[in-house]
């Protein structure tokens, strides 16, 4: 059963990445209101407007994201959902040329920024109506290359805690009732081999409408779901 779409309070993080910027764009259509975060700066004049604002935030800092939760619901009163987008990428052409300082750099963006966020906004998407948050992961997760380990394995992580946190909205709200309640809130693992126009890569655009359509469909469906969209490409 799929619902009607809704104006939601969503956080965009990696918004200034190209299928950031595509997400902002597709959902703000779509009449949600998008809080686009990006790591520092000023605003990307794409990522402003009547139904985008724009935020710095550096996600590793576990504090920051304390604050950007509370400016978020300060002035919306709540937050819907979030799509985060934080990506990065590093390796290497062996399996031996998977060094520590990329692990480091690739589990403090994939991983890190994903825990802190999910950890800051897991309250505001069960109390929410249609509760949503989102990333984007890789076909490496399930094909790794040599050279790619290190990379995979950040992906799969991030994939794994989306599980959990899939598994904390059905615990939550079966635990509300003795009778089976409709799930309202999700967390979705949509998976490409890369954004782009080349063939077998998903573009920024059909991947932003993907993200669209996660935020109008039914939350027993979605929760939990990994989503590849390279079937048909
Ligand atoms: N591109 C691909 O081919 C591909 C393939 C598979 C999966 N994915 C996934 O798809 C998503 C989007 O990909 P993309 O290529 O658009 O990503 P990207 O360009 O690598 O995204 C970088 C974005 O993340 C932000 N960011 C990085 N570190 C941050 C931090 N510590 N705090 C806050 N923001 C931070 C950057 O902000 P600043 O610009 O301000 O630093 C920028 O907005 C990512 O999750 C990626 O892993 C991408």
């Amino acid at each position: 059963m799929s619902r009607p779409a809704r104006e939601s309070v969503i956080l965009v993080t990696g918004a200034t990445g190209d299928a950031g910027r595509a997400a902002c764009r597709a959902l703000a259509a779509a009449g949600h209101q998008v809080v686009a975060v990006g790591r520092s700066g000023a605003a990307p004049a794409e990522l402003t407007g009547d139904r985008v604002q724009f935020r710095a935030c550096d996600l590793t800092d576990v504090e920051a994201v304390g604050d950007l939760g509370l400016a978020v619901r300060g002035e919306f009163g709540l937050i819907d959902g979030l799509v985060h987008l934080v990506g990065g990428w590093r390796g290497g052409r062996t399996f031996e040329a998977n060094t520590d300082d990329d692990w480091d750099v690739l589990s403090s963006s994939l991983i890190q920024t994903l825990r802190h966020v999910t950890l800051e906004v897991h309250d505001d998407l069960l109390a929410s109506d249609a509760g949503r948050a989102v990333i984007v992961s890789s076909t490496a997760v399930t094909n790794p290359t040599a050279g790619n380990a290190n990379y995979a394995t950040a992906k799969a992580a991030a994939e794994t805690w989306m599980l959990a946190l899939a598994d904390s909205f059905r615990r939550n709200q079966s635990g509300r009732s003795q009778e089976p309640l409709p799930q309202t809130a999700a967390a979705v693992i949509l998976a490409v081999k890369a954004i782009g126009d080349k063939p077998g890569f998903t573009t920024a655009d059909a991947l932003a409408g993907k993200i669209v359509e996660v935020f109008a469909g039914s939350a027993d469906e979605l929760n939990g779901s990994r989503i590849d969209l390279t079937a048909g490409l």
